[in-house]
């Protein structure tokens, strides 16, 4: 338990650490990986580049710290992102190191305004975060491990079929390299990739939302080829210029909480912008195989009709099932979006998925709510580590 005079400390310098958030995490990074560049293999470098999880980390802890009365009110945000830390292979050891280099942030970048007391007051809070995410953690690798009969970090894999699905968008079948069976998952979860590039220092490690519905074959992702420019799109480039059927990557247990809700019988809407269709796809297949009649709304924007991934397979499901209807959205070549008009027709007891680019995915929660649907009936999560900080 902290002192009243700790959480006193706390939260009189949390707004102060936000303020310089930047300055103090750009800080801890340079001096982190300088001590510890091991830890380059785990960090995306294109969030580093970008500064995007130079505010993330810092300012989840800050933001923690600020409800350190009462940690179960961001219970929700710990657990999308300790799935996220669990799905990186992130264990206990790594807490103290990363504490003891943004404490030492905190006091480079504040000097003398950073007193012992103060120190020692975050010190503190940060342990008791720490601990919740470990013991959080635990629970995710221990409830994993059970579920895959002991596999908890990462695990080769072979890639067994590679297929285009749009122009720039591309399937992956990966099976276990040591002829395990795959684990069953989620329809809506994701695995962690690791890939090590030919000529790169480092490992470099992306999240894929699975695709298809489980089976004990093979996993599926499908990944949107990047531009060479964006410094995020390295392993994309990779996968889909270097890596061929035989080729190897190493693989997490699936995790995520973007999932399916299965126990309710209402009617699907699935809100898809771009390669955003991809845990939609696993969800919809996943309907399709166990709950014959629920009705399914499949709405899917893409720029056109080369870059709309999977519409074949929607199309003819569309022909094929009654119950499941498929709408796709070109924007560029036939200035078609999915309009608050459009929501308007949505089941008003639909339970409705939402995945896609942050703006795509804002503008629909905000039509969403304007048309009167609850926060319950909306299921969506954001990716990437801007976002985390929003639902605290
Ligand atoms: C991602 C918070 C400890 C490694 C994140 C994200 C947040 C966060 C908010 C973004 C989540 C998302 O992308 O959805 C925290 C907090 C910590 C902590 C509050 C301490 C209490 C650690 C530790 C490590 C670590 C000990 C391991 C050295 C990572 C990595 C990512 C991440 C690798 C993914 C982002 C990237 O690849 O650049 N963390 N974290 N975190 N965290 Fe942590």
């Amino acid at each position: 338990m902290l002192s009243q005079e700790t959480r006193t400390i706390i939260k009189a310098t949390a707004p102060v650490l936000a303020q310089h958030g930047t300055t103090i995490t750009t800080e801890f990074y340079r001096s982190l990986f300088e001590a510890h560049p091991e830890l380059l293999n785990v960090f995306n470098h294109a969030n580093q580049a970008k500064g995007r999880q130079q505010t993330a980390l810092a300012n989840t802890v800050y933001a923690a710290a600020v409800h350190i009365d009462n940690l179960e009110a961001i219970l929700p945000s710990v657990m999308q992102i300790a799935q996220k830390h669990v799905s990186l292979g992130i264990v206990p050891e790594q807490y103290p190191i990363v504490g003891e280099f943004l404490l030492k942030a905190i006091k480079t970048v504040l000097g003398d305004a950073a007193t012992p007391e103060i120190i020692n007051a975050w010190a503190e809070a940060y342990g008791v975060i720490a601990d919740v995410f470990i013991s959080v953690e635990k629970g995710m690798y221990d409830q994993a491990a059970e579920q895959t009969g002991g596999w908890r970090l990462f695990k080769e894999f072979t890639v067994v079929e590679k297929v285009q699905e749009s122009e720039l968008i591309t399937s992956f079948y990966l099976k276990p390299t040591d002829g395990a069976a795959v684990p069953s998952y989620q329809p809506g979860q994701y695995i962690s990739v690791r890939v090590k590039i030919p000529g790169e220092q480092y490992l470099m490690i992306r999240q894929y939302s699975l695709s298809k519905a489980a089976d004990t074959e093979t996993f599926r992702i499908s990944v949107k080829r990047e531009t060479d420019q964006d410094p995020n799109g390295k392993v994309s480039v990779y996968l889909h210029e270097q890596l061929e059927v035989g080729g190897l990557v190493e693989v997490t247990p699936p995790a995520g909480e973007f999932v399916l809700d299965e126990s309710r019988q209402t009617p699907v809407v699935f809100l898809a912008g771009g390669v955003g269709i991809t845990p939609l796809m696993s969800m919809t297949e996943r309907l399709l195989q166990t709950s014959a009649n629920r009705p399914i709304h499949f709405y899917h924007a893409a720029r056109s009709e080369k870059d709309a991934a999977f519409a074949d397979a929607l199309t003819k499901l569309d022909a094929e099932q009654e119950h499941l209807s498929y709408i796709s959205f070109f924007s560029e070549t036939d200035g078609q979006f999915i309009t608050r008009e459009v929501l308007a027709n949505v089941p008003q007891n639909a339970d409705i998925y939402v995945c896609g680019p942050v703006g795509f995915m804002e503008s629909m929660i905000a039509n969403l709510i304007d048309l009167g649907f609850s926060q319950e009936q909306i299921h969506y999560e954001f990716f990437g580590p801007s976002m985390a900080l929003k639902a605290l």
